[in-house]
């Protein structure tokens, strides 16, 4: 049984802070290590640790809401999800994988940009994935794209990884562009990037992608991602859909991907 750690969040006169500086301790008899819950490679080095902050203690259910919403896309179209061959962006340690394994698909192609993601999917969950791959989406050299391209995805999933300082919207639309013309593609965005008044890169990228001719959306459901270390829910869109082309480079040429 893997080891219950002793967590400290932060006390409430500095829970101001940004989702991606927000940081809890890990208590041993003799220490206090302090980690920031975006320092994965930190918290996937401690088995047990990401499922006991983010999933015990943060309630998260995006794993099984995005899964639930690429089920349900599929099921109105001729195919199952058990014939999908599934490239698992931002895969971590394995969570939404395994949830896509008990849903039973065809095959499962782990990436992540952190080799400690890497080792921890292997350590915990060994199997799920058919093969895992330690890649920067934001400078892939051919070799590797070949190597994704070799296995035929026909379905994107990206949980709780993009954007916020983790996955950056050249690395998305790279991902996107790396399945097949009309494979699935399933992922959550806090549900601040479907607001106008959101003007960075990434929900420009968002919002003109689910509304463009590349993507015919099936799924939009608002749910809470999980909680924050205050307590208060996180609201996240659930996207689903099926593509339609690759996308072309002129598509961001209006897009401001630095702001
Ligand atoms: C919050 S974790 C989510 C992990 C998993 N999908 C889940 O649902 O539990 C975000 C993951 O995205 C990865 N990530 C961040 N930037 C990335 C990038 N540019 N390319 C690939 N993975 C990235 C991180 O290393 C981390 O493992």
């Amino acid at each position: 049984m893997t080891k219950r750690h002793r967590i400290q969040f932060p006390p409430t006169d500095v829970r101001e802070l940004c989702q991606d500086e927000v940081y809890f301790d890990v208590l041993s008899e003799e220490s206090r290590q302090r980690i920031r819950l975006h320092d994965y490679d930190q918290i996937f080095a401690v088995p047990g640790l990401y499922e006991q902050v983010v999933y015990d203690r943060l309630k998260c259910q995006s794993p099984e809401t995005v899964v639930e919403a690429l089920r349900y896309s599929v099921s109105q179209s001729n195919q199952g999800l058990n014939e999908l061959r599934v490239l698992d962006l931002g895969a971590g340690n394995g969570m939404a994988g395994e949830e896509l394994k008990k849903q039973g698909v065809s095959r499962l192609i782990g990436v992540d940009i952190i080799p400690e993601a890497q080792a921890a999917a292997e350590r915990d969950r060994p199997g799920v994935y058919d093969d895992y791959y330690v890649m920067d989406f934001c400078s892939l050299s051919d070799l590797e794209r070949d190597q994704l391209k070799s296995w035929a995805c026909d379905c994107l999933i990206s949980v709780a990884a993009l954007g916020f300082g983790d996955i950056p919207a050249p690395a998305f639309l790279e991902a996107f562009n790396t399945i097949g013309k009309d494979a699935w593609v399933a992922f959550n965005v806090k549900e601040t990037f479907l607001d106008r008044s959101d003007d960075s890169g990434f929900s420009q990228l968002i919002r003109e992608l689910i509304f463009s001719e590349y993507l015919d959306l099936y799924r939009l459901e608002r749910y809470r991602h999980r909680f924050s270390i205050e307590g208060e829910p996180l609201y996240y869109f659930a996207l689903a859909g099926k593509k339609t082309g690759d996308v072309p480079p002129s598509f961001t040429d209006s897009i401001d991907l630095s702001a």
